[in-house]
């Protein structure tokens, strides 16, 4: 499949949003909070991670690197982080690297990690793409394809899910019970997700698929965000 690259455009506020989608890539509110408090902390990271020999990722929509970039972050100035990380992220229309440089403007506290993603940046071809990181302890598996093609073909045992689509409504593939059917199955024991969405339907499809469910507060503007283990 050839890639048809992301339309990256942005609000008259700074916020990235995309043309294809005609949704905002991370909440008005504050898109490295957002991602801490998401999909890092409703994941119970970085104590999850903290002195195992390796621990997996699977983020489905790389978009801009942002939680990615959070990730890392955290993960480097952790003392008791796990050996080795391995981050998965499956990404159906990649950003061009001087896209990638405009939204990474807006987030200086990542400048330094953002300059050495952009340096690693792969062409925006179909397939995986391997970016070794830190030393290599950290390793970045691109996805370059539609999630739903490629997962079935991923050989993974993931601890920790980021559902990060665009909204439900706009992007209804990566919220549909087949979906959520193929990340059960790269599920390793005790998996844990953490998303923005509570819609009923994103609930109903989890659980369908296995994964146990509890509301915590959301972020910023929103009541609520979802947690589920598998
Ligand atoms: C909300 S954005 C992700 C933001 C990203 N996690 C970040 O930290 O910057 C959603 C992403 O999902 C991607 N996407 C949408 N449908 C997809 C599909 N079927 N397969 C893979 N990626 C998809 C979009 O292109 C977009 O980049």
């Amino acid at each position: 499949m050839a890639i048809t690259p992301a339309q990256l455009t942005f609000e008259a506020d700074g916020t990235p949003c995309s043309a294809l989608y005609g949704d905002v890539y991370h909440t008005r509110c504050g898109g490295p909070a957002q991602a801490r408090h998401v999909f890092l902390a409703g994941n119970n990271l970085p104590q999850r991670w903290q002195d195992q020999k390796r621990f997996v990722i699977m983020e489905t929509g790389f978009g801009l690197g942002l939680n990615f970039l959070a990730t890392w972050t955290a993960w480097q100035d952790d003392p008791q982080r796990c050996q080795q990380l391995s981050f998965i992220s499956v990404e159906k229309h990649p950003v061009s690297v001087e896209d990638l440089a405009k939204a990474h403007a807006a987030w200086p506290e990542f400048a330094h990690l953002a300059a050495q993603l952009r340096q690693h940046w792969p062409p925006l071809e179909t397939g995986t793409h391997r970016l070794l990181l830190a030393e290599g302890r950290l390793i970045l598996d691109l996805i370059f394809g539609d999630a739903l093609e490629s997962l079935p073909m991923l050989d993974a045992q993931v601890n920790a899910f980021y559902l990060d689509g665009f909204a439900p409504d706009k992007n209804p593939e990566l919220w549909s019970v087949p979906f959520f059917q193929m990340l059960a199955k790269l599920a390793a024991p005790g998996a844990t997700l953490a998303t923005w969405s509570v819609a009923g339907e994103v609930r109903r499809g989890l659980s369908e698929a296995g994964f146990k469910l509890e509301k915590r507060p959301g972020f910023a503007g929103k009541r609520q965000m979802l947690v589920g283990v598998y």
